[in-house]
This record gives C-alpha cells, structure tokens and sequence, in this order.
C-alpha cells in the first residue's frame, strides 16, 4: 500500500510525510487505503508534502465520524510553566486549542468567523456604520454600503471588473467599472471590504448588481504617537536555522555564539531572542532533500539545535515558533513543537504556534513564519520575494495573514480564524524567505529575519538567492534597529 500511494503522488509531484503514511497504515477501515487512493487521484491541487493533517481531513469527509478513533486529548503544554512571570502574556496561540478534523461544516464555521471578525476591524472605519445587511440592499435601487466578503471576481473583455460578494444574508453581483477609482484596488478573492456604490435594479436584460464606488479595507490606523513601553532591554530576530541542512553556516553561528556571548556592543543589552520558524531542516520537505542534510533524523536536527542554544547565554529568553520545515502539522496555524522535543532544550526556550501574539513586557509582537509571503508575491505585483515586507504591509492591509484561501500555504478550518490580525502589534516578524529586511509602517516593526543557511540546490534551481548569517537587533523604547552580519 505504501508504494502505491508513493508512486501515485509522485506521479501528482507532490511526496507524502513519513508519519502520515504511519497513520495510514494504522487506519482499520475495510474502505481504506483504496477510498483514499481514489481521493487523492481526483485532487488536482494537493498540497507539497501530503502531511498527516491533509490524510485525516480526507478521512473525515469519507468515513463516518463514529468509526474514527477519537483524537487524544493533550494536556495544555507545559511550557506555559517556564515562562518568567509577568514578562510574557499570551494573547494568542493554538497550541493545544486545535479543534478542525476538515469537516465541510467547519470551513463554513471558519469563514463566517473570518468574515465577522474583519468585518468588526472594518466597520471601525468611517461610513462602517451606515453599512447594511445584503438581504437588506438587494430589490432596493439606489445608494448603500455594505461590508462584505469578495468570493470571486475577474476582469470582463472589456476591462471592467465583476464580482461576487457575500456576507451572511446572502450574495450580490458588484460590479467596477475601469473608470471608477475604486477600480485600482488590488483586490483579492476572500477579503473583507466596505464598499460603497448604487444598487442598480433587475430590468429583465440585465441581473441586479451592485456597481461599487469607493472601496475601504480594514487597514490599519495611523499611529503617530505610538506610545513607547518601557523596555530598557534590546530584542534579537534570526530564524530559518535549518539545523540539519548541509548548508547549514556552522561558522558564521559560531561567530554569532561568542559575540552573543561578550559584552561588545549591543550583545550584553539582549535580553529576548526570537525565532520565527524553520529551526531545523527537517526531512521530506521537498524531493531528494535527504541528498541535502549532514544530519537525516529530525530528533538529531532539535538535539542539536538543543545544544546550540544551551550555549547561548541562559538569561536571554528565546522565543520559538514553528515553519514549514519543523515537525509539525503543515497546515496554519501550526501548533507549538511537541513536548517530547521541548524537553530536549533548556528552560530559557520557549514554544509558540505559527502566528503567535504575544505580549513582552508591554510590547506586542505578531510572530508568524511567513509561508503566505509566496502566495502575495504570485498575486500582487507590487509584492516580490526579494522584499518580503512588501508582502507584510498588503497582510496588514487585509489585517489577514494569508489573505486567499486554496493557494499554495493550507489552512486548517479552526472555530477562529487564527491568521486574522485582530490586534495591531508594535513588531511583526516574519521569515521564510531567507532575507533581513526591516521598515516602519505606520509605527509598526516589521522585520524579515535572516537565515544560517547558505543557498541550496533546490534554491540554486529557482534562482533563489539567500541573504544569511544576520541578527536584527530592536531597542523598542527607541524603535532603533541594527542589523549585524555574520556572513
Ligand atoms: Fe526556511
């Protein structure tokens, strides 16, 4: 069975994980594994790799949920146990709230949640109070507003756009003509907009829709006198470690080791290190990486990562989440790592999921690995991968992390949707794309991290050029940012 269903997705291109091909095989069902070879034949658009969440959504939607083994419950992560009292709140984290199995009624669930929180962020703006229900405009010509989600939309042959827009009372054509300035808004499918325009009724030729004037996006507010916290300390960004890599930049981290370590400069004064994903290199992430790794276990890779951060100095507080490398679900919001791996490093290290919001010392910081930074950078010209905060500032726009549904980042239909931003941080953080790049914006932070690992056959074959071995380094009650290179 395991061959046939690695031949099958390879023909797909795509590669399944080793532990979702344990859980498979673990399946006792007499409709399987030849119900879930049929499924995966049909899917034109399965995710790289196939990963243990992806095999149990398919199981879901074919077997009945009674004859599935319930989940384990898992006790809450004993982390929360480590973190230095007072110092860190929690403001949002999945870890152990998981509650998607892919149930058809939970993407419903998940987008009427994504729909109404945006919504609340929109309706803030100016004109959100004059909005009103679909339902409510529908059969009744003349001007009105409406918050409402774009399900689709595209460009007629004579350079006008359609769409389609719905909230919970039901849907309506709109309609923007190439005149209007609403057209020049980068819209996407999926995002939450005020839109303000004239009702234009069914006359028999032509069906009722709602022709938009002006466009508002939840955005986010000016914040000029953004108030400073009193924070005496400074904070530190690296990610994208990819222990494990045969890339991986063992002196360049050394060199960062003992200045981390001595008093010069900036180092003594750091007093939080944060890690937005891809710690290790894992394995199976993408075809003959095997080839690529000098260590080809994933417990190796952390045991090792354990041991580098055991030699950082043990006052500094080091703030983890998981990427798409890590050994955790595939689909966002991923979960902290689990316990088994948390155990193998010293109490100064801690686990969020991907995003987490936290709180430290009055200072927010949105963490997320960055996954959706390709997606924008396919959609929207003015986004390249080269310079990722163009992606972070149209994320902020859409005060969503991965603003389109069903592109290449997958997301788990949880009860809240965990990649809205309801809150607006004072430092976002990315990775993912190997590059540093940090830019104020509106007086928020953002920051792409760099990475410690050398470019790769696999980026060398798309002409991905990396920009390691370099430490942000943020004095938040000043909003001074340094970038020091170990390269
Ligand atoms: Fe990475």
């Amino acid at each position: 069975m395991r061959n046939r269903i690695i031949r099958k997705l390879a023909e797909k291109n795509t590669v399944i994980t080793p532990d979702a091909l344990e859980y498979l095989s673990d399946v006792d069902h007499p409709d399987c594994p030849e119900s879930i070879l049929e499924r995966l034949e049909k899917d034109e658009d399965l995710p790289f790799p196939v990963c243990k969440d992806t095999i149990s959504c398919f199981l879901n939607e074919m077997i009945e949920p009674s004859e599935l083994e319930k989940p384990e419950e898992r006790d809450p992560p004993e982390r929360l146990d480590k973190i230095p009292e007072n110092k860190i709140d929690i403001l949002k984290d999945v870890s152990g709230e998981s509650t998607c199995t892919g149930k058809v009624e939970e993407f419903q669930k998940y987008f009427s949640d994504r729909y109404e929180r945006l919504k609340a962020i929109v309706e803030k703006r100016r004109d959100g109070k004059k909005s009103r229900p679909i339902s409510r405009i529908s059969n009744r010509p003349g001007n009105a507003t409406i918050i409402a989600m774009i399900r689709d939309l595209y460009t007629t042959s004579s350079g006008n756009k359609m769409l389609t827009l719905e909230d919970p009372t039901g849907e309506m054509r709109g309609f923007i003509s190439a005149d209007s300035d609403a057209f020049e808004k980068d819209l996407l499918e999926d995002e939450v907009i005020l839109a303000k325009g004239e009702v234009w009724e069914n006359n028999g030729d032509f069906e009722e829709t709602f022709a938009i004037e002006e466009i508002k996006r939840p955005g986010i507010p000016k914040m000029n006198d953004h108030s400073r916290p009193d924070f005496s300390g400074k904070i530190a960004f690296l990610g994208d470690i990819h222990v494990g890599s045969d890339t991986f930049l063992e002196d360049e981290w050394s060199d960062f080791r003992s200045w981390i370590n001595s008093d010069e400069g900036a180092a003594e004064y750091i007093e939080y290190l944060v890690v937005p994903g891809d710690l290790i290199d894992g394995i199976g992430i993408f075809p003959d990486q095997e080839k690529e790794l000098n260590i080809i276990d994933v417990n190796e890779q952390y045991r090792r990562l354990a041991q580098m951060f055991k030699q950082l100095p043990e006052d500094i507080t080091i703030i983890t989440i998981p990427g798409n490398h890590d050994i955790v679900r595939n689909t966002e919001p991923q979960p902290c790592l689990p316990e088994d791996i948390q155990e193998l490093f010293p109490p100064n290290v801690l686990f969020f999921s991907n995003p987490a919001l936290l709180e430290i010392e009055g200072l927010k910081i949105l963490a997320y690995h960055g996954s959706s930074i390709n997606d924008l950078s396919d959609m929207l010209p003015q986004v390249t991968s080269e310079r990722p905060v163009t992606a972070m500032k149209e994320m902020m726009k859409r005060r969503h992390l991965v603003p389109v549904y069903g592109k290449k980042t997958s997301i788990a239909p949880e009860e809240k949707d965990y990649m809205v931003i309801d809150e607006v941080p004072d430092i976002f953080v990315t990775g993912h794309i190997h590059r540093t790049e940090v830019e104020d914006h509106h007086g928020i932070v953002m920051i792409n991290s760099s990475t410690w690992q050398a470019q790769t056959e696999y980026q060398k074959m798309r002409d991905i050029k990396p920009d390691p071995g370099k430490v942000t380094i943020l004095e938040p009650n000043t909003n001074k940012v340094s970038i020091r290179d170990f390269s």
